[in-house]
């Protein structure tokens, strides 16, 4: 089996016997495109440290997602924040809230587009924890019914799917038991089953104005250290009737990527979170890596390891060049 009688090189001589051989390719279809809803009118505001991503007004945002459905985009999945916040963050529930005015909107525009919402609190709440809080705790029980609160009023108003990201127990059984009493059993739930408490989510935070007040994520996000656990809350989460299932960050994390979906065999999301964008815009700005080509190795990079939708921040700037035939 080897040299001279074998000779790897001979099939990457050209363009075309490369192209041919070729394991991996990303499709715009893999694509998730998350998108920021502030409020009021024609807004767009740059996110400072994610150059190239907006805050936008419910008008601009159904622009976006029209824009995106013409690249071939086929998701989104919307952030909010909220006209005001409170201890609970009862806006998330507030049926014509800053998601809902966004998901109808959108349904105008881009009828076609699968329209995903993240469920969370901690862009509602006053101390930007995820849920209830006592004794500098997240209270996971009480937060529960708070979860499907949110959910029921996301698909009452026209979502496609519902993907919470609080990293609560029980979180996707409580969901799926209200949706089903409810009349929305066939609301797929894309669950943040495997998130873990990472300093990549830093840029995020600036973009949702979602830092925590005091304290941190990791009494309910998950030790970057630990991939046992992660297969762990994994079973969990699809035990309990998930549909997709995420793992988030995705570039330190591709071993759990790959892990998952090869013991789930589970359609699998992989979230290139906000850090992971800061970073290849900022060495691109400063002239020292190729953003293109830099941007095209991660996204293959998530997809050989075994993910089936990739959330990024990416999506447009991908979908253009692959439009353009540069990607
Ligand atoms: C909300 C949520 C976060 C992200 C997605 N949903 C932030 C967090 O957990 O602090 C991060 C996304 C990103 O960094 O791009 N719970």
């Amino acid at each position: 089996m080897s040299f001279p009688l074998h000779r790897p090189r001979r099939l990457r001589r050209t363009p075309f016997l490369r192209d041919m051989v070729r394991e991996t390719q990303v499709e715009v279809a893999d694509l998730m495109a998350p998108l920021f809803v502030v409020p009021g009118e024609k807004v767009e505001r740059e996110v400072a440290s994610m150059p190239g991503q907006y805050q936008l007004s419910v008008d601009m945002v159904a622009k976006k997602a029209a824009r995106l459905g013409d690249l071939g985009i086929r998701s989104v999945i919307l952030f909010a924040i909220p006209e005001s916040k409170d201890e609970v963050g009862s806006a998330a529930w507030h049926p014509h809230g800053i998601i809902p005015q966004a998901i109808k909107a959108i349904k105008k525009a881009a009828p076609e587009m699968v329209v995903v919402t993240d469920l969370c609190f901690c862009e509602y709440t006053s101390h930007g924890h995820c849920g209830i809080m006592k004794d500098g705790q997240l209270q996971n029980d009480p937060t529960l019914p708070n979860l499907v609160k949110q959910a029921l009023v996301h698909a009452e108003s026209g979502a496609d799917m519902i993907a919470p990201s609080g990293m609560l127990d029980g979180m996707v059984a409580s969901l799926r038991h209200g949706l089903d009493e409810n009349g929305f059993s066939d609301m797929p739930i894309m669950s943040y089953a495997a998130k873990f408490a990472s300093a990549f989510y830093g840029p995020f935070r600036d973009a949702v104005q979602s830092a925590p007040e005091y304290g941190d994520r990791k009494g309910y996000q998950m030790d970057p250290a630990n991939i046992q656990e992660a297969l762990r809350e994994v079973a969990q989460d699809v035990e309990q009737g998930a549909d997709i299932v995420m793992v988030k960050p995705g570039l330190a994390f591709l071993d759990v990527l790959r892990a998952v979906k090869e013991r789930f065999e589970m359609p699998t999301a992989v979230y290139n979170v906000s850090g992971e964008y800061a970073m290849v815009k900022a060495a691109a700005q400063k002239g020292w890596i190729d953003e293109r080509r830099v941007m095209l190795e991660i996204l293959t990079g998530f997809k050989r390891a075994g993910a089936d939708i990739i959330l990024t921040y990416f999506a447009e700037a991908f979908a253009d060049l692959r439009n353009k035939g540069m990607a």
